[in-house]
């Protein structure tokens, strides 16, 4: 059983909307008792979802829900966009695929720094990506 214990909307249509949700993030896994490693990597991800929202989804939102259950506390991340979608998931996820000539390390990076991580996307309609991170968490 998890229960939510806050939720948090926010858009990210321009390079300083990935710095606040960022930010956000990070204050809100050290409020929730997140390690070091834990905390740096639910950030890192966020930085890297946020970004791909912003330059390849065309701009979009997250929601942020702080989660508690028995084992600990967890963050929640929705990032939706209405953009071009992703053709190739698969090449996407394998990291070293850019549409933009950039790293594309972005999402596999973000994939392996997440406890759970599920990925909706649609050409032409959008993309939806949400991970979870959790202070204590054992693979089931
Ligand atoms: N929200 C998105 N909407 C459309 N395409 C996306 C989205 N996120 C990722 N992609 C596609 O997946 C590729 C890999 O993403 P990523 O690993 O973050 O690499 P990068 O951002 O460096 O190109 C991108 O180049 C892009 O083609
Ligand atoms: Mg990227």
């Amino acid at each position: 059983m998890e229960r939510v214990l806050g939720s948090t909307d926010m858009s990210i249509v321009c390079e300083h909307d990935v710095v606040l949700v960022r930010r956000r993030v990070r204050d809100l896994a050290e409020r929730h008792g997140f390690d070091v490693f834990a905390t740096a990597a639910i950030t890192t991800a966020t930085s890297e979802l946020s970004r791909n929202v912003w330059t390849h989804g065309g701009g979009g939102q997250v929601r942020i829900e702080e989660l508690q259950r028995e084992e600990g506390h967890g963050l929640r991340l929705t990032f939706t966009d209405q953009g071009p979608g992703i053709a190739n998931v698969q090449r996407a996820l394998s990291g070293g695929y850019s549409s933009r000539r950039s790293l594309g390390l972005g999402l596999s990076g973000s994939q392996r720094l997440v406890d759970e991580f599920e990925l909706k996307t649609q050409v032409d309609v959008g993309t939806t990506i949400t991970v979870a991170k959790w202070t204590r968490f054992s693979r089931r």
